[in-house]
C-alpha cells in the first residue's frame, strides 16, 4: 500500500511541477542498488526507496522525444476489462515502439517481452536480486 501511495504522490508532484514549467524523470533504476541509496539518504528502519524523482528544467539545446504510449483502448476500459483486438494492438505497439527506440539509437528487447527478459537470469535482475535481503536489513519482517 505504501508503494502505491508513493506512486500516487509522485504522480501528483509531477503534474504540479510540470504546471510550473519544470520537468521530472522517475528513476526506478535506483532499486538496482538499494543498499547504496539507503546509505546515502540515511533512511531509518522501516523506510525503503521505491523510486527516485529528478526535478529540473529541461535543456532546450537537448530536445527529447515523447515516448509513444500504448493506444488508449489498451489502457482505458469502460465497465468491463479488455478489448477484442488487444493482442493486435499490443503487437502494433511493439512495432511502433521498436521503431522509436531505433530512432533514439537504443536496442531493447521487444517491448511486450521486456518484463520476462528482465527476470530471465540473475544478471538481468541488475542487482534487484538483493532487494529482499536489503528489506530484511531495514527490519521488514518476511515470512
Ligand atoms: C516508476 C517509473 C520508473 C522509471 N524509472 C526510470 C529510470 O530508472 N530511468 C529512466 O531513464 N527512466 C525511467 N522512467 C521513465 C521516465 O521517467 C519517463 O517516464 C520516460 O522516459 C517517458 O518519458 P516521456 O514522458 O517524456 O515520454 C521511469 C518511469 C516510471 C513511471
Amino acid at each position: 500500500m505504501s508503494s502505491i501511495d508513493a506512486a500516487l504522490a509522485a504522480q501528483n508532484a509531477v503534474v504540479a511541477l510540470e504546471s510550473l514549467g519544470l520537468g521530472g524523470v522517475y528513476i526506478g533504476a535506483l532499486r538496482n542498488n538499494l543498499a547504496a541509496v539507503i546509505d546515502e539518504l540515511q533512511l531509518s528502519p522501516l523506510v525503503f526507496p521505491v523510486f527516485g524523482l529528478c526535478v529540473g528544467y529541461a535543456d532546450p539545446d537537448k530536445p527529447a522525444s515523447v515516448k509513444p504510449r500504448l493506444p488508449q483502448q489498451v489502457v482505458l476500459h469502460q465497465e468491463t476489462y479488455g478489448h477484442p483486438v488487444e493482442q493486435q494492438l499490443v503487437e502494433d505497439y511493439d512495432q511502433h515502439i521498436s521503431a522509436f527506440y531505433r530512432e533514439q539509437g537504443l536496442t531493447t528487447p521487444k517491448w511486450s517481452e521486456q518484463p520476462v527478459e528482465r527476470l530471465r537470469s540473475i544478471q538481468t535482475l541488475n542487482g534487484r536480486e538483493h532487494i529482499s535481503a536489503v528489506l530484511k536489513g531495514q527490519r521488514f519482517e518476511q515470512k
